[in-house]
């Protein structure tokens, strides 16, 4: 395999033909920021304004109150990308404070308003089609192309959502009492904490932010310090769309992120929670938003199952798991974890996929020959690694890759052989480029396989018996299943797992976890 090693990053010539701006809180003037221009020259964009380096509250651009900065990095080269605020506590309390004024306004605006918005937002987002998926490439080190499919995915959200926002229709029962009638009306819930992971810098946040924008909510955002600055961006856009001050919030934070997540959570003013990043921070969120009682959406690890039987279209399982294992270099939460594949087919499978993955070319997003880009930081390789070696220590057989490059944030793209069930790669969710091949004979004991985890996010199979079809994806304990695909995210989807990958969904109809029900009974109408 042809290794591409990090190519350095292209930094634009600094010019200040466009100077960033931003007005402060006290004197509420624009002033040119040099510094600010600086770093967003290093982006290389058309629209440099598209990168910030503050916070966001109240429709203002605000440094930490401490003077703290949190430095963001380019996985590929470990270049600086630049600064944005440590916040803290008091800051968030600001943010919740503006949502929550934000929300008496917000929320009584007609909803074709906010389709409205909603649709300029998402026309702004292609019009700046190609800077969002630089930043979203230069922050998370996916490469460009993954990065500018993200950004049309993320993208959609704000359209399905804008036509969501029209279609929230009530509801007129029948009633047990003469000449009373019952209706059922929506109403947006209130302030919305949404809380993000790395892997998907903006279509995490607008699957979250698109619904509670259009169910009439605002927002309080706490992105992940890794990757800021698509958050920042898009939150410039939807102030360009018209989204008004206060609606969106952006507290970002690093060093805080504990104070800040229990304000987030436990703020009364605060009516719904929402997160997508592993099991473990889901349930200690789940618990302090228990407090209050606050209605939460929390999309939690995987541990998918994808499953080659012998009755499989073989070459287009190999292409399934190719996209399936290592969109985003294994780093999503609907990512094949582990590949059982039957007996019969087993090695030709095994070879195939070991022959694709060889091709792959790992490097630099911002190069076009790069098809796979680093893990998120060094320390991400660690869990990999464990991962990679326990299942050697078993028995396991490398056929491509098997290694982290030294001093970087790569880890090879890897094709496992030989792996048995009980191996670790096999129990928890590896998060890394790693296909680990598990060998099975019958269907009934693939499915006792599938399902022996504490997780059920997504599950995937090939096989072309329409009977085992329905069969296995009904068997499946997950709440996504892909049967002849390893590719299911779409807005239009009800995205969500069952067991400990979370509650609720988002995307397809997720519009309804931003709104309450509320009924009205109309007496005295007479007969
Ligand atoms: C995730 O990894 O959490 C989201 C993946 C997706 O939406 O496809």
């Amino acid at each position: 395999m042809r290794m591409r090693f990090p190519a350095a990053t292209r930094i634009s010539a600094f010019t200040l033909s466009r100077p960033s701006s931003y007005k402060t809180r006290s004197w509420n003037i624009k002033i040119p920021s040099r510094m600010a221009s600086t770093q967003a020259a290093r982006f290389g964009l058309k629209d440099h304004t598209l990168i910030k380096s503050q916070g966001f509250i109240d429709g203002q651009w605000l440094d930490a109150k401490s003077g703290g900065t949190i430095t963001v990095n380019n996985p590929a080269t470990k270049e600086d990308l630049g600064t944005v605020p440590e916040m803290g506590l008091e800051e968030t309390k600001e943010a919740i404070k503006a949502a929550s004024k934000a929300f008496e306004t917000w929320g009584k605006t007609t909803a074709k308003h906010r389709h409205d918005v909603l649709m300029k937002f998402f026309n702004l987002m292609q019009e700046h089609h190609e800077d969002l998926a630089r930043i979203i490439t230069l922050e998370n080190g996916k490469p460009l192309a993954e990065a500018k499919a993200e950004n049309t995915y993320s993208a959609s959200f704000l359209e399905w959502f804008a036509e969501e926002a029209v279609r929230t229709y009530g509801e007129q029962l029948p009633c047990a009492f003469p000449g009373v009638r019952n209706v059922v009306i929506k109403q947006p819930i209130g302030v919305v904490s949404i809380l993000t992971p790395w892997n998907f810098p903006s279509a995490m946040i607008t699957r979250k932010l698109a619904a509670a924008l259009a169910a009439g909510c605002t927002a309080v955002i706490k992105p992940p310090p890794e990757t800021p600055f698509s958050a920042l961006a898009l939150t410039e856009l939807a102030r360009r769309a018209g989204v008004p001050d206060g609606v969106i919030n952006i507290v970002t934070t690093q060093k805080n992120v504990i104070e800040v997540g229990k304000e987030m959570c436990e703020n009364k003013e605060v009516r719904k929670v929402t997160f997508t990043g592993s099991t473990p921070v889901a349930k200690l969120l789940y618990g302090m938003a228990a407090s209050t009682l606050k209605k939460v959406s929390l999309e939690a690890g995987g541990n998918a199952p994808f499953i080659v039987f012998d009755d499989a279209n073989i070459e287009e399982a190999v292409a399934g798991a190719v996209v399936c294992k290592f969109r985003g270099s294994g780093q999503t939460c609907v990512c094949a974890n582990r590949i059982y594949v039957q007996s019969s087919v087993y090695a030709e499978f095994a070879s195939r996929l070991a022959e694709k993955v060889a091709a792959f070319k790992v490097g630099n997003g911002l190069d076009e020959e790069t098809t796979h880009g680093p893990l998120i930081h060094p320390r991400a390789l660690e869990k990999v690694t464990r991962h990679v070696d326990d299942a050697i220590q078993h028995g396991a057989k490398v056929l491509v890759g098997g290694k982290a490059i030294p001093d970087s944030a790569f880890f090879l793209p890897t094709v496992l052989s030989d792996v048995p069930a009980n191996a670790l790669v096999g129990q928890e969710e590896t998060f890394g480029p790693v296909a680990a091949l598990i060998k099975f004979e019958t269907e009934e004991e693939v499915i006792k396989l599938a399902n022996s985890t504490d997780v059920g996010l997504a599950g995937y199979f090939y096989s072309r018996d329409v009977g085992r079809v329905w069969r296995v994806a009904e068997r499946l304990e997950v709440g996504m299943v892909g049967t002849n695909t390893g590719l299911i995210s779409q807005a239009i989807i009800p995205f969500g797992g069952v067991k400990e990958s979370g509650l609720g969904r988002e995307g397809g109809h997720g519009i309804k976890e931003y709104m309450n029900d509320k009924l009205i009974v109309f007496g005295g109408l007479g007969a």
